[in-house]
């Protein structure tokens, strides 16, 4: 059994277009448009908040300015200028992607939506979003927020992480978007999504442009949609960290190539909170004579399907035996290894100051 989003009127899109003309924020993304930059900023907007965003827009803008330079980015520098956005696949499709727009396409975007989902890490959505921002071409672009948008206009009750749903609002999206401005509309549902109709917060209806028109605001469901089946719970891992300390520089090691983090740098850990003893037969077991040992205080870090609740120990001795092994000092830890966002709480205060 499938049904369609009931479709609010043409002047509600009218009203919308208007409304984001007048109220767009002024984003980095939203000047020179090219579908590389539009690429770049939506691939970092997946997951990640606009405020977050805007410094390694730039940086990587800096670092990559078009996807000659991405194709040939070396994979350190690559990785450390995205450490901190997290989800780190996303930075590896890029490169992927970039090689193949350069080998595959001549260097430039094709400008088609099915073609776009073809490069590495595009899915609907991104191709959506380059397609009608950067190519003016009429294409769906439905990305949470703006699930949320339709589901409230639409007064519809599916569950958005159904893909079904998606599928069905997709179709929906394209019939609405207006072939003299798709960028405009893509761009108005998702600032509409992320501001006055936003997760988390009341939804401003009095100012909303498309409020005439939203069922769910007419008929007070707003609190109830959009309807969102309930995630599998996080695991809880307890691990144990290790600030391996000799004369200025630290032990690292670089993560499996696969799974979580994967080819990222990371403190050496394990599984377990481990006391005094079993951490000091850890560092051991890596080599280390500790002289001095310090525990410092529990933190935590949640990832998507995962919660690690750390404990962690700054050790300061000297490596035994001369074993293959990355010693960084906080310069190092601070401006080349990519170390992700989990450790934060023990590798912060190393490179502050550097
Ligand atoms: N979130 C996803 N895409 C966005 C965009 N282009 N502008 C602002 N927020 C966004």
């Amino acid at each position: 059994m499938s049904h369609q989003y009931q479709l609010p009127p043409p002047e509600a899109v009218e009203s919308l277009l208007t409304w984001y003309r007048k109220n767009a924020r002024d984003l980095p993304w939203r000047k020179d448009v090219t579908p590389y930059r539009v690429w770049i900023s939506e691939i970092m907007l997946q997951q990640t908040r606009v405020e977050a965003v805007k410094p390694y827009f730039h940086r990587f803008l800096e670092a990559f300015p078009d996807v000659y330079a991405l194709a040939e980015a070396d994979d350190t520098r690559l990785m450390k200028l995205w450490e901190g956005l997290g989800y780190y696949s996303r930075a590896r499709n890029l490169k992927k992607a970039a090689i193949r727009v350069t080998e595959d396409y001549g260097g430039s975007f094709p400008a088609d939506y099915k073609e776009l989902q073809k490069l590495p890490g595009i899915g609907s959505y991104t191709a959506g979003a380059i397609a009608t921002i950067a190519f003016g071409i009429p294409a769906p672009a439905v990305d949470g927020n703006v699930l949320r948008v339709l589901s409230r206009v639409a007064g519809d009750s599916r569950d958005i992480m159904d893909p079904h749903t998606k599928k069905s609002a997709e179709e929906a999206v394209l019939q609405l978007c207006p072939a003299r401005s798709p960028g405009d509309f893509t761009q108005a549902m998702i600032e509409l999504g992320a501001t006055l109709c936003g997760p988390n917060t009341e939804p401003c209806c009095a100012s909303c442009p498309m409020g005439p028109w939203c069922i769910a605001s007419r008929e007070e469901k707003t609190q109830v949609l959009p309807v969102r089946s309930k995630k599998a719970a996080r695991r809880i891992e307890h691990r144990t960290v290790l600030l391996l300390k000799e004369h200025d520089r630290y032990m690292i090691r670089r993560r499996p190539e696969k799974g979580l983090l994967a080819g990222l740098y990371e403190l050496p850990n394990e599984l377990g909170t481990l006391d005094r003893d079993q951490a000091v037969a850890f560092a051991r077991e890596n080599g280390f004579q500790p002289l001095h040992i310090e525990m410092l205080a529990p933190a935590t870090h949640v990832f998507t399907h995962v919660e690690w609740h750390m404990t962690a120990y700054l050790m300061t001795g000297y490596f035994e035996e001369t074993q293959q092994r990355i010693m960084a000092s906080a310069e190092e830890l601070a401006g080349k290894y990519a170390i992700p966002s989990a450790f934060a709480a023990y590798v912060k205060p190393i490179t502050k100051g550097t």
